[in-house]
């Protein structure tokens, strides 16, 4: 069963998947991510994407649905978390044939309301392990040792480039006309569930999971 995870950028849905990827029940498939990679190791469509990322805007559907398509045929797991996709309605249709196809089926998506204003401070504090991806925070998420990461123990940390304001400002924008329009989609279906995601990560998490909980994934 898949759980999409669903909001602006900054809203928290990477941090939460972080926290259920650790129980090892779950398979997280962030198309962020996962684009960030391929830029990282300048493969062909990491160059063809690079530019686009780095000015906020979207890649096109094609690439990411060959993207999303191979990652979930690969992945093991029962439970798969869904973060940063689908953000168009054409994802949303073109996922429909995929998970049809492979006998799939999207349980739940979560909704993180939040305000807008506070997007700016939770994406310009952002920063994260260089090895293993970790988010951080400089004010509201620090590791536990300062400069140590506290998953793999690394020393190295980096900023995101589209985390620059003028870069957030567009992306939200990009929400705001693309994506956010398809929860209504998926509301029609009786799957949508709005949690509060101002909230401290920790009030966030008992959300996450007595949603989840509710919806009948095992946490
Ligand atoms: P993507 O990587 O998906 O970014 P996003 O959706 O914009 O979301 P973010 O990663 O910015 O935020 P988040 O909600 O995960 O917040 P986080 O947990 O880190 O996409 C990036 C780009 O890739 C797109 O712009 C586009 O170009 C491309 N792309 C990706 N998917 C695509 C698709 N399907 N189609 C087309 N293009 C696509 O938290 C943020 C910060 O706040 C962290 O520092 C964290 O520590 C802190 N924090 C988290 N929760 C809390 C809390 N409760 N209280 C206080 N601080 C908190």
């Amino acid at each position: 069963m898949i759980v999409v995870l669903f909001g602006p950028p900054g809203s928290g849905k990477g941090t939460q998947a972080q926290y259920l990827v650790k129980s090892g029940k779950y398979i997280h498939i962030s198309t962020g991510e996962l684009l960030r990679e391929e830029i990282n190791r300048a493969t062909v469509l990491g160059k063809q994407v690079k530019d686009i990322m780095e000015r906020g805007d979207f890649p096109s559907d094609e690439i990411i649905m060959k993207l999303i398509e191979k990652h979930l045929l690969e992945s093991k797991s029962e439970q798969i978390i869904l973060d940063g996709f689908p953000r168009t309605l054409n994802q949303v249709l073109e996922f429909e044939k995929i998970i049809d196809k492979n006998q799939l089926k999207i349980g739940l998506v979560i909704d993180f309301k939040i305000d807008f204003e506070m997007l700016v401070d939770r994406v310009s504090g952002r920063y994260s392990c260089k090895n293993c991806g970790t988010v951080y925070h400089d004010v509201y998420n620090k590791p536990q040792k300062t400069g140590i990461c506290d998953i793999c123990h690394g020393d190295s940390f980096e900023r995101r480039v589209d985390d620059q304001p003028e870069v957030l400002k567009n992306r939200i924008q990009k929400y705001l006309c693309s994506t956010e329009a398809i929860k209504n989609y998926y509301a029609d279906k009786g799957v949508v569930v709005s949690i509060d995601a101002s909230n401290n990560r920790e009030e966030v998490r008992e959300s996450v999971n007595k949603t989840l909980a509710q919806f009948g994934f095992d946490i």
